[in-house]
């Protein structure tokens, strides 16, 4: 049922977070002895030392739905008019997964779909939850990051095996005030589509369709020229930080926790440099679970409410940096949640 427009109560307010990852864990070693790799390399051009892989019959909609059931319980059960998924990997082509999701947490009838901007996907996401609210046509919204990202990913690629991997966060918002704490700043985005080939699946859509078997080798599979990702990445998580922190009226010296897209940690000392913002404020999980495409930060909120590196009343700077390209960031200040 449409809801009543309240000019008052047009904010999007988080109430509750929840992350969840695969029990599955493969270390360094596991992929030091089936690929040209070792553990060395990889902790020190990514910072990555395990990552949670889904295991043979698990799909996107199975990491989505736990970790938006943590959300929900963790936001008190409240009512939720919305579901929006961000994923880059959902279980089939068509149709959306967020409503297989949405009936599985007992949602039927309640408006989800599904979002596609790659690791920039909960920024995109979140930008979407606080319009429903605005608009008036949701006051709480259940916003899922999951992605299974092992299952695009070519098993024998070196430069991306290594990174990628699985796991789900998510966050309930309500419609509230924007001086409240939770309430999310305004959340700045942008796009290069010039430069889409530099982080693509190339075969399965349109252009290069699944069904005439006949793409070109390994196009099946995700592909990222890492050098210009790095770069772009930098540059665009620095500045699109710099614009929504000035877009809320605060300044670099007020954040006090980064949540920035757990992509490669050498990308996040970088970004971190040039807003100055020091490594203890810094928040991060990607030695642990790596680059979790559209999970990465509402995982990275959950795990950091979790063990209490991110508390009520800290100033929280999130960014990220995907394909597309794409990109975003905003501000919150973290509520004193249920659960917390
Ligand atoms: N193990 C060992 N060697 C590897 C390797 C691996 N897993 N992956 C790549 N290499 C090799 C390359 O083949 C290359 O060898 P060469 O010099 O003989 O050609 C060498 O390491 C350097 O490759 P390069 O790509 O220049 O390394 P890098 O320091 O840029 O690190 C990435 C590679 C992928 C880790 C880095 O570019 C990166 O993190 N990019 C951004 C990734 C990212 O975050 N993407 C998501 C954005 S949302």
């Amino acid at each position: 049922m449409p809801v009543r427009y309240q000019e008052k109560d047009r904010a999007a307010v988080v109430t509750g977070v929840g992350g969840w990852v695969p029990p599955h864990v493969v270390t360094n070693e596991d992929l030091s002895a089936r690929l040209d790799t070792s553990d060395e390399w990889i902790r020190t051009r990514t910072g990555i030392r395990t990552r949670h892989v889904i295991s043979p019959g698990m799909a996107t909609s199975d990491l989505a739905f736990e970790a938006g059931r943590r959300a929900l319980a963790s936001a008190g059960d409240p009512e939720i008019g919305a579901v929006v998924l961000a994923t880059t990997t959902p279980d089939r082509p068509c149709p959306a997964t967020a409503p297989d999701v949405a009936a599985r947490l007992g949602l039927v009838g309640v408006p989800a779909f599904d979002i596609s901007a790659v690791c920039a996907g909960f920024l995109y996401g979140l930008a979407t939850a606080a319009g429903l609210i605005a608009s008036g046509t949701a006051r709480q919204v259940l916003l899922i990051g999951a992605d299974a990202f092992t299952t695009i990913v070519d098993p024998k690629d070196r430069s991306t095996a290594v990174i990628f991997a699985d796991g789900a966060g998510a966050v309930v918002l309500r419609a509230g005030q924007a001086d409240e704490p939770g309430a999310v700043g305004p959340v700045v985005l942008g796009s290069d589509g010039r430069s889409a080939h530099l982080i693509q699946v190339p075969a399965g859509g349109s252009r290069q369709r699944s069904r005439s078997r006949s793409c070109d080798p390994g196009d099946e599979f995700f592909q990222m020229e890492g050098r210009e990702t790095f770069r772009q990445a930098v540059e665009r998580m620095s500045t699109t930080s710099r614009q929504a922190v000035e877009a809320v009226g605060w300044t670099l010296g007020d954040i006090d926790r980064l949540a920035a897209h757990q992509a490669n940690a050498r990308i996040l000392k970088a970004v971190a440099d040039r807003l100055a913002i020091p490594a203890g404020n810094q928040l991060s999980n990607i030695s642990r679970v790596g680059n979790t495409g559209a999970a990465s930060i509402p995982l990275l909120l959950a795990q950091s409410a979790e063990n209490s590196s991110l508390t009520a009343g800290h100033r929280v700077l999130l960014t990220a940096f995907g394909g597309g390209l794409s990109w975003g960031a905003a501000t919150l200040t973290w509520p004193r949640l249920p659960a917390s």
